[in-house]
């Protein structure tokens, strides 16, 4: 055991495609068809027999329940079976913590913005696991921002990476959306999903394919806004906390857009900046390895006992 991560499996759920959003109850049973095929698919991609693994890490928490409890009730049974430690890992720490799989990793202490489908945070991660939450979202999540908006323009679950994908090709400022004016370093998105509703609704009303003809540069500016609503926040951490290491982390992180913003951002604030590889931003194995291989060197292993938290603190 060295930290080098040998496989990530994702088992991806088509299912919530279908249903426009992810219902808790078919993700949960979607996790308890695909749990055993992906960790025999991980282990065999890793050439790892089951009896060589030497402790294993799960989820606790934060996410939903019965996705949680099925990821939990596995670790659990597994640990047993084969006589290994049990390691709990916090969902949310673990995004952070992605940034140590591979070179450059940032040194302590640093920001990193944690942006998902449930989580806007801006963290001061003091070690590997003191980490100290400055400013976090009041309502919705900028990965619900991206989900919203696609649902508006009529395109399906998840909408980000299609946001993302139209952006490209869009000019930014075809139009203009409001940014909030919330003090500190929190957040909202709420006002600017209810302005597209309004904005889409009443140009629609005058040209009913409004959407279809202005496709990219909606989405363009939309994702526009929200780039300069999350990099403004973590320049304003960054400069009253001093600290010019700035990481990007969750699911939102692969945002080209916002990859970009934040390269440009290095270059005019004089900030090293830590992107993650791809495969290691929206929700996956490897990170929750790397937060777990960290807890196996201090031997901060859990008990049985242990049950899934839907919200879970640092
Ligand atoms: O971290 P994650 O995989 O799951 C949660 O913990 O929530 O994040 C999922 C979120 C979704 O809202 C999805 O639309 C968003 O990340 N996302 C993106 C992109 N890829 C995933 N948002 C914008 N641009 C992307 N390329
Ligand atoms: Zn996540």
């Amino acid at each position: 055991m060295n930290g080098d991560i040998v496989s990530n499996v994702v088992a991806t759920q088509a299912i919530h495609e279908k249903y426009g959003g992810v219902v808790p109850e078919l993700a949960s049973r979607a996790h308890q068809q695909n749990i055993i095929p992906a960790v025999e698919q991980a282990l065999s991609l890793a050439k790892i027999r089951k009896n060589e693994v030497s402790a294993i890490a799960f989820t606790r928490g934060p996410g939903l329940l019965g996705s949680l409890l099925v990821g939990t009730s596995f670790a659990k049974g597994f640990a047993l079976a084969a006589g290994i430690p049990l390691i709990e890992v916090n969902h949310m720490q673990a995004h952070i913590l992605a940034h140590f799989i591979d070179e450059p990793r940032p040194i302590f202490p640093f920001i990193c913005l944690t942006v998902s489908g449930g989580h806007t945070q801006i963290v001061l991660v003091k070690d590997y696991f003191e980490m100290e939450i400055i400013g976090e979202t009041m309502d919705d999540a900028a990965g619900e921002a991206f989900d919203k908006t696609a649902k508006i323009l009529g395109l399906p679950y998840p909408g980000g990476p299609l946001v993302d994908k139209y952006a490209q090709t869009g000019n930014p400022n075809a139009f203009r959306f409001p940014e909030p004016q919330i003090p500190g370093y929190d957040f909202s998105f709420s006002g600017l999903k209810t302005s597209i509703l309004y904005f889409i609704r009443d140009h629609v009303k005058s040209d009913p394919d409004f959407v279809q003809k202005n496709l990219e540069d909606i989405c363009a500016s939309v994702q526009d806004r929200i780039i300069s609503i999350l990099l403004n926040k973590v320049r304003k951490a960054a400069k009253a906390y001093g600290i010019d290491q700035i990481a990007i982390a969750g699911g939102v992180s692969a945002n080209s857009g916002l990859r970009q913003a934040l390269e440009l951002a290095a270059e005019k604030y004089n900030w090293k900046v830590f992107i993650p590889q791809f495969q290691y931003c929206t929700d996956n194995a490897g990170m929750i390895a790397m937060a777990g291989y960290y807890k196996y060197l201090a031997q901060d292993f859990v008990g049985q006992d242990v049950a899934p938290m839907a919200r879970m603190p640092f």
